[in-house]
């Protein structure tokens, strides 16, 4: 005890054991054993250097220093729709090859949406009642099943999960509980990221209560310093995979491993790749990928001003239009070098949150406005080290749909907004395919809804990943055929639910 105290009083964290006293066996044993762990010296040293680069970056802005994405880099499906097919072709061999790998980023915390679980495990209401969880893995069962059909040959895309110590046990019982729906047990592979305790603007660590420090996850970024500590770049050595597809849990759209993607980045021979989607609107506070002295980056739209994000180029879209949806491309030789050579050059990043805390006087305060900062690096923090990168656009009413809020109303990217753009890419699929939709009185439904009493309600429309990853092999089943909705396509064949339960 006496080593750590001396410790905490050399880094200046001795209000820590403040309440020491007033704990209870079983309480101290545990804050000694959380305080043992840290490295306060390396704490302090975070906050300082991420407070000095926060408080550079409020004052700079980048934008002369920026220039938009060359052409020679992009790959769109809407500009390149060419080139789709042979994309497609090359990812789903690099597929059958084994050597894709997918990489899960579900360490984060959800407060915005508020639900006590891991955000995977949640059910934004579909005719199915998949979880988020469950429609990704649904998804790379099928894409497994593609790649051996076009290649006939046995594969597997192992699913790596990062989790953080809030989300690890909860993320993995329910995995359990549900036989990894399908996907082989020793191919799900849960690690760990690292917390970092919040601390106040003089750099000392918040107490959550009289015993216990205040602690969150260090960002998605904290995915790199993970790799390694936890193993998982030997791992992928070991399965051989080259490729590697890392997304964020929150997006319902999200095409796992997409085999464009991953073909357009392994055919341009990258080491890092960016999806991206069109920025329409100038004042969207969506990052965007461009260059900045030369190196690639993403540029918040609070670093750049508004003549700046405003600025066109000569076919009208907006210069700075590369959208950020933190899903990426990596090759493994890059992520080892980012793993064994960059990751400590990396900068943690401020976040002033509202912090609860207990005072002095030992009563846990909640504020109401924020009193410390939280610090997290960023999963596209290490595009600045990539030799080879490319960027890949894509529609975003196919691809990106974040669940980050609570439903409200007129809310974005909540339950509700979720659970409509799945729908509504479900029901262009069947159009797609050839079939049709009909109201109660059957009369055919318009393929562009109509806008009812101000709202812009789907066509209830739901289909299995498991019968289709991206809109293909629909025909069969719907050509030329008139459905009322709700209509759900699964493994068992089609339905239309009478009743309608949303
Ligand atoms: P967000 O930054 O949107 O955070 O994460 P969040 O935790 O989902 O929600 P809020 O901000 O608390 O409301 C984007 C993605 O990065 C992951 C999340 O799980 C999500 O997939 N993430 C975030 C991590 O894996 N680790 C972190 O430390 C933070």
């Amino acid at each position: 005890m006496d080593g750590l105290r001396e410790r905490l009083a050399e880094a200046g964290q001795s209000h820590l054991l403040q309440f020491w006293n007033e704990l209870s066996p079983e309480e101290q044993a545990e804050m000694s054993q959380d305080l043992e762990g840290m490295n306060f010296k390396e704490i302090n040293g975070f906050f300082k250097s991420a407070m000095e680069t926060s408080s550079q970056t409020k004052q700079e802005k980048v934008d002369s220093r920026m220039e938009p994405v060359p052409r020679e880099v992009l790959g769109s499906v809407t500009r390149d729709r060419d080139s789709l097919k042979d994309w497609e072709k090359e990812g789903l061999r690099c597929i059958a090859q084994n050597k894709v790998a997918v990489l899960l980023l579900a360490g984060g915390q959800g407060t915005r949406l508020g639900v006590s679980y891991p955000k995977g495990m949640y059910d934004v209401g579909l005719p199915s009642h998949k979880t988020l969880f469950q429609i990704q893995a649904e998804r790379i069962l099928k894409l497994q099943q593609l790649a051996e059909q076009q290649n006939n040959a046995k594969c597997c895309i192992p699913w790596y999960i990062m989790t953080s110590g809030r989300t690890m046990e909860s993320t993995k019982e329910y995995f359990s509980k549900h036989n990894y729906f399908g996907l082989s047990q020793g191919d799900v592979v849960f690690f760990q990221q690292g917390m970092l305790p919040a601390m106040d603007y003089n750099g000392k660590i918040i107490l959550e209560s009289k015993g216990k420090l205040s602690m969150a996850p260090d960002g998605n970024g904290g995915l790199y310093r993970a790799l390694g500590t936890q193993k998982i770049i030997e791992d992928m050595e070991r399965r051989g995979i080259s490729c590697i597809h890392v997304y964020c849990v929150d997006n319902i759209l999200v095409k796992v491993a997409d085999p464009a993607f991953v073909g357009f980045c392994a055919l341009k021979g990258a080491d890092c790749g960016a999806k991206v989607v069109e920025k329409t609107n100038p004042t969207e506070a969506v990052g965007v990928v461009c260059k900045v002295d030369g190196r690639y980056q993403v540029v918040e739209y609070s670093e750049i001003t508004l003549a700046t994000a405003q600025r066109r180029s000569t076919d009208g879209r907006l210069m700075f239009n590369a959208g950020n949806v933190a899903n990426h491309f990596f090759s493994l030789a890059f992520l080892r070098d980012i793993v064994n050579i960059h990751e400590p050059q990396l900068q943690h990043h401020v976040a002033q949150k509202k912090i609860p805390y207990v005072d002095t006087q030992g009563q846990l305060i909640k504020p109401d406005k924020p009193n410390g900062i939280k610090m997290e690096k960023f999963v596209f923090d290490i595009f600045q080290f990539a030799k080879t990168f490319v960027v890949y656009e894509v529609l975003r009413e196919d691809e990106f749909s974040p669940l980050k809020n609570a439903d409200s109303q007129d809310g974005k990217d909540n339950p509700t907004t979720a659970r409509h753009s799945l729908m509504s890419l479900h029901h262009r699929w069947v159009l797609n395919a050839g079939g049709h939709f009909i109201d109660e009185n059957g009369t055919r439904v318009p393929a562009i809804p109509s806008l009812k009493d101000g709202t812009d309600l789907p066509i209830k429309c739901e289909i299995s990943p498991l019968v289709s990853y991206g809109g293909e092999g629909l025909e069969g089943l719907v050509k030329g055929r008139e459905f009322r909705p709700t209509l759900v396509i699964d493994k068992q064949g089609l339905h239309e639910l009478v009743k309608n339960g949303l």
